[in-house]
């Protein structure tokens, strides 16, 4: 555990030099990322608000095109509309085909991290280095049967994997328990290479089961309904920090 604990610290200090991220997890906790796609888009102002005032260290955007996903969700009108009342940086997931096109347009909407899919790009590792050549961190997301093996030649160049606990294109789906075995494997693979990507897990958190997801090894969590659809949201994202 205090391994994990270093671990995390190294990566955070690299995050915050590269962009301007704030100085949270001081108690070495997983970041959270509410995920807005379970907001309430007719008060998304509020929402955003709310998620200023709380712990959550990211918004996490889910970008969707009805193609890659059987969903669409919302595109850069809102993006830029969020941009100008968040407070906290753009955790950004294109669930789109082809999102090379996108990346400067995402850099200039204000996003702060990209984070594209393996499945979705045949050229991954120049999607990975133009993301960062935006001056934008890169993470690259895995869905639930993709290989873990598949990110060993591109796990020195990512600085975060999203490893999807649910087939992508809904919230509120429940979480895949394979996906622990999966983290681990990447922790693993990411110790072994000495690489300081960090591990961000994606649907079906909640309260009763972050504990074991970061216990797996996940720097930083995703949670949608776990967090809008509680009778607190401010409260809930505090107290997922508390239960890991
Ligand atoms: C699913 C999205 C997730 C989703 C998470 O495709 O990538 O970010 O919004 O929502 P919950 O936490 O409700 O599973
Ligand atoms: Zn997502």
């Amino acid at each position: 555990m205090e391994r994990l604990y270093i671990r995390q610290f190294l990566c955070l200090c690299i995050f915050k030099f590269c962009v301007p991220l704030p100085p949270k997890n001081n108690q070495m906790k997983p970041l959270i990322a509410p995920s807005l796609l379970s907001a309430d888009f007719g008060h998304l102002e509020k929402d955003v608000q709310m998620l200023n005032r709380s712990q959550a260290d990211w918004i996490h955007l889910d970008i969707m095109d009805g193609v890659f996903v059987p969903n669409i969700s919302f595109g850069m009108p809102v993006i830029k509309a969020v941009r100008q009342l968040s407070e906290k940086p753009l955790d950004t997931h294109l669930m789109i085909v082809q999102p090379e096109r996108y990346i400067h347009t995402f850099k200039e909407l204000g996003c702060d991290l990209l984070t594209v899919h393996w499945e979705a790009c045949t050229h991954l590792h120049r999607t990975i280095t133009q993301i960062k050549e935006e001056d934008m961190l890169a993470g690259v997301a895995l869905n639930p049967h993709t290989p873990i093996s598949g990110l060993e030649d591109i796990i020195n160049e990512v600085n975060l994997v999203l490893i999807m606990s649910v087939n992508p294109g809904f919230g509120g789906q429940k979480f895949i328990e394979r996906s622990l075995h999966r983290i681990s494997e990447l922790r693993e693979m990411i110790e072994r290479n000495h690489s300081e990507a960090l591990i961000e897990v994606d649907g079906g958190v909640n309260p009763d089961n972050i504990a074991a997801i970061v216990k797996a090894g996940a720097d930083a969590v995703v949670a949608g309904n776990a967090v809008f659809k509680s009778d607190d949201p401010e409260l809930t994202i505090q107290n997922l920090k508390k239960l890991s």
